[in-house]
């Protein structure tokens, strides 16, 4: 649903994203990471139409979303970095601000307001001034923004920086059923890469600039595994299984544990490591494989 063609963004004379490309389909849920000053938010306002590529074209659902930047921004939700939320209004007036610069008809606009207030469990303080919300609830807050024109595109700037761990949890939630209404999509950036893991399914890693990944999250561990950490367990003779896997090419450790070792290898050789076993008769009683995680990797594609 979303295209992101070739595109560069110079601010001056300073390049802050350069020839990025990428997709994301409809309905899923993309986690955008970056180090701090990677490109993120630049390449993000850029999507939701607040500020042209240098160069490059971004289309939703095939569409040039400068060629009808009115039409694109009503199909998306945007969360900016630092919501601009107006302290001197009541959560109900500026619900009742956005949805009117978001042009959302006049006629539905008090069921939209209405709706966007439940979904972000805002019932009790739709009269209360922003002011005198804490950050947690003025995210959620911003959150409501986002959603009150029903968007197909939901675009997440750092959705749970600065809150509390109950607070990251009950965001994490609210984003999660709001990707599953409507086949919604939606985009966010975080630092927390076990947050990414959680929600999402596809993670676009961007770094000075320049895509270093675009893929399933499960993929890009399946593809930059450089190690297979291995763990089988035995019913008896544990203490054999070093010497019984030495047929097996790119062994590179093993670590007896009780009932078992864990076996580190260049590659998977699970099946390999389950026949020695079974026709050594230890009594294979498990055998699983641990999958490096989003933070390794990320680490290792920034460096
Ligand atoms: N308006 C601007 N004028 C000049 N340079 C800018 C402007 N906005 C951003 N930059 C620069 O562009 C680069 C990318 O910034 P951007 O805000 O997109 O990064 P980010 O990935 O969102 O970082 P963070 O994780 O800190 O939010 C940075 O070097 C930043 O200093
Ligand atoms: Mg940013």
């Amino acid at each position: 649903m979303l295209e992101v063609h070739h595109v560069t963004k110079r601010y001056g004379q300073f390049e802050a994203v350069s020839d990025i490309s990428f997709s994301v389909a409809q309905g899923s849920i993309v986690a955008f990471l970056g180090p701090n000053g990677a490109g993120k938010t630049t390449t993000m306002r850029m999507i939701t139409g607040y500020m042209p590529p240098t160069s490059g074209t971004i289309s939703l659902h095939g569409r040039d979303i400068f060629d009808d930047p009115e039409n694109c921004k009503r199909q998306i939700g945007y969360l900016p970095e630092n919501p601009p939320l107006y302290p001197e209004l009541t959560v109900w007036e500026y619900l009742e601000f956005v949805a009117s610069i978001k042009q959302v008809p006049k006629q539905r606009r008090v069921s939209a307001i209405q709706e966007a207030i439940e979904k972000t469990n805002l019932q009790d303080r739709r009269h209360t001034l922003i002011a005198q919300l804490s950050k947690g609830l003025k995210q959620r807050v911003g959150i409501a923004g986002a959603v009150v024109n029903h968007p197909s595109l939901l675009i997440l700037d750092e959705p749970t920086v600065g809150l509390d761990p109950l607070q990251v949890v009950e965001i994490r939630n609210l984003i999660k059923q709001l990707a599953k209404e409507e086949g919604r999509t939606v985009m966010l950036s975080t630092h927390i890469l076990a947050e990414a893991e959680e929600i999402c399914e596809q993670a676009i890693i961007i770094h000075n600039g320049r895509i270093m990944a675009s893929e399933s999250i499960e993929k890009l561990k399946i593809d930059r595994k450089e190690q297979f950490h291995i763990t089988v367990e035995v019913k008896r003779e544990s203490e054999k299984i070093p010497s019984l896997l030495s047929p097996i090419e790119g062994i590179l450790d093993v670590q007896l544990i009780e009932n078992g070792a864990i076996i580190t290898t260049s590659h998977d050789c699970r099946e390999e490591i389950a026949r020695l076993v079974v026709e050594n008769n230890l009594g294979l009683v498990g055998l699983s494989q641990r999958v490096e995680n989003l933070e390794s990797i990320f680490l290792k594609l920034v460096k």
